[in-house]
């Protein structure tokens, strides 16, 4: 194969491309689009079957300030609502671009063959969503991430693309400081691939899998921050997790699957178990002057009334899941432990309510009705946090997507700057289109103007190696483990330790469980042979998720104060200093763990006066 140096000692299937595309949602879609566009030959490795991704979680609405409804919107409010959303650890300029673009990439979607709903203009009809100014969600009902994949899927398969799909990434190939490729494995046949790319691009989503609920199916095992940060790439923002406050919690087989933040958009109303609409309060001084101060003002504020401020269910997801939290813990919860959603209570203000609800919500109407027995027309629902997103990433140039190992782009979820503390929802769709193309576009110039680099045959044959070994371990040996408890356990600890609310006892004793599971892990064995062996496949995936799980709480520890989504019940206020800097780890050169408090990024004159005319 052209650029190994050594001869090849184990066997793999070669596969050249000048850029390589891992994860397939939509961030990595968008920036193999663009790498295509811009004349670069891309692989598109995806873990799963193509359009299967976490994209189609993001179900309410991708957020572009079209101004559809309300002309007062533009992207300078986009701008600041997103910066307030991420208590101003945000890259600002990333935010700008994000806030920018989005129309445009939103447009340019609708061209490609998405289908949206409709304003009675024509126009493409945008709802409210928590903590943006005015209703920016372009949306397709409740489906619009599914609507999104489909036709970032359609349009991608005529450009020429090479997917690889149930294919996974187990290390990426450097050569001195660079990142020249990947080595992976085919799921189904259990054999190798060695990636040979003179750029490639980290698209592979979440981290939702380290924890025991969650919206996040089984790919999301942070497999991109991993692969960046052993690859030498500083990780940023990591102590930040979203719980999306809305998650299923009854019946138990389905507890996190995703309740859009759509419904609350629609009039939706988070009650306790006496009926209060408990979020009137708790309202952040933050929040205070654009909050509604009664059920009629936030009512009006859905149906359009441009005179009225939002209701308290759309404040920021990391304050709405904080008190859903606080009704649960003082005892005033549902039956299975969470709060009452309900959508249903709208019949009292709009005739064919049923109707109206299910031509907007069909998935949830659906989704309830099939999994929980429950009509949402009639009656509430039952919801509590469930983990969705991690703000944290890869730390990238905010132009060009680039991280610190040249070469090495990231894209989406698996980038960390753009969303600060906390991001507002439906902000991840528009990331994903905004700085996927970005990622494209610099990954394919980074491809034209470098050469590819060498692969080493000795990590090559390292990488094979290791991953070979829990095949060696004999699954019946005392000191034998299994890779599914071990994750089990792992999801018991983050959620338990690492979760919504931290503290520095809870922190530290997680830091040291995760040590005794990295001991366990290197006695992982499995039986049977490679093809598609889910016990090998949870094995391999257990460094990944062990890694990031302890940049988490690494990160979590440092953070001295409680922002955004990060909750600290010994440090429960904002602290000024930490309200200046962002946490970065990264591996140092003896395989080590570097945690370092950096300022925040630079903001331009022009940014904060935009911010400050906003506060
Ligand atoms: O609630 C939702 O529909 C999720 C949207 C998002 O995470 O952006």
């Amino acid at each position: 194969m052209d650029g190994l140096e050594n001869p090849v000692v184990i066997e793999y299937e070669p596969i050249q491309h000048d850029v390589l595309v891992i994860g397939a949602g939509g961030a990595g879609l968008r920036a193999a689009i663009e790498a295509r566009a811009h004349g670069a030959s891309v692989g598109l490795v995806c873990k799963s079957l193509l359009g299967k991704a976490h994209t189609v979680m993001a179900e309410g609405g991708i957020a572009a300030s079209l101004a559809n409804v309300d002309d007062r919107d533009d992207w300078m409010v986009h701008f600041a609502d997103t910066m307030r959303g991420g208590q101003y650890l945000n890259n600002s300029r990333m935010a700008e671009l994000h806030a920018r673009e989005a129309p445009a990439r939103v447009r340019e979607l609708e061209a490609w063959g998405a289908l949206f709903d409709r304003a009675v203009d024509g126009r493409i009809l945008q709802r409210n969503f928590g903590g943006h100014a005015y209703p920016r969600l372009a949306h397709v009902g409740d489906r619009t991430g599914l609507e999104m994949i489909r036709t970032l899927q359609d349009y991608a398969v005529h450009q020429g693309i090479d997917d690889h799909m149930e294919c996974a990434v187990i290390e990426l190939l450097t050569d001195g400081d660079r990142v020249v490729g990947a080595f992976a494995f085919d799921r189904d046949r259990g054999t190798f691939k060695v990636f040979h790319a003179k750029a490639v691009v980290l698209a592979t989503g979440g981290v939702g899998k380290a924890f025991r609920i969650t919206s996040n199916s089984w790919e999301y095992t942070g497999d991109g921050h991993a692969l960046a940060y052993r690859a030498g790439a500083a990780l940023i923002d990591m102590e930040f997790v979203q719980f999306h406050p809305t998650g299923m919690v009854w019946p138990p087989s389905v507890a996190g699957i995703l309740v859009t933040e759509g419904v609350r958009g629609e009039g939706g109303v988070l009650r306790n178990s006496r009926g209060e609409r408990f979020m009137f309060g708790d309202i952040p001084p933050l929040y205070r002057n654009s909050t509604a101060d009664s059920e009629e003002e936030g009512w009006r504020y859905t149906q359009g009334d441009k005179d009225a401020r939002r209701p308290p269910e759309l404040l920021t997801r990391d304050h709405v899941a904080r008190c859903i939290v606080r009704e649960i813990k003082e005892g005033r919860g549902s039956p299975h432990g969470g709060v009452f959603l309900d959508i249903a209570w709208i019949k009292e203000r709009l005739p064919n309510a049923a109707e109206h609800i299910k031509r907007k919500l069909p998935s949830m109407y659906h989704q309830f009705k099939e999994l929980a027995g429950i009509d949402i027309t009639e009656q509430p629902m039952e919801v509590g946090p469930t983990t969705h997103y991690v703000m944290g990433g890869v730390r990238v140039d905010a132009d060009s997507q680039m991280s610190d190992v040249p070469g090495l782009f990231a894209a989406g979820e698996c980038a960390g700057g753009l969303h600060g503390a906390n991001r507002l929802g439906g902000n991840s769709l528009s990331d994903l289109l905004v700085f996927g193309k970005r990622a494209g576009e610099y990954a394919a110039r980074f491809a034209r103007e470098n050469a590819g680099g060498q692969i080493s045959a000795d990590q090559v044959a390292e990488v094979a190696r290791v991953a070979l070994e829990p095949f060696d371990r004999g699954v019946d040996a005392e000191s034998a483990e299994n890779p599914f408890a071990i994750q089990h356990d792992l999801q018991d600890l983050m959620q338990e330790q690492v979760g919504i609310v931290r503290n520095e006892r809870d922190l530290q004793d997680a830091l040291e469980a995760i040590d005794r599971l990295r001991d366990r892990t290197g006695r992982v064995a499995v039986s049977g042979n490679r093809e598609y062996n889910p016990g090998w496949h949870t094995a391999l995936d257990l460094r990944n998720l062990l890694t990031f799980s302890e940049v988490i709480a690494r990160a979590a520890l440092e953070r001295q104060e409680s922002r955004g989504a990060h909750t600290r019940l010994d440090f429960p206020d904002k602290d000024e200093t930490y309200g200046k800097l962002i946490i970065a780890i990264r591996r140092d050169a003896d395989g080590g763990l570097t945690v370092s408090r950096e300022p925040t990024a630079p903001i331009s004159d022009e940014l904060q006066q935009i911010i400050d005319a906003r506060k």
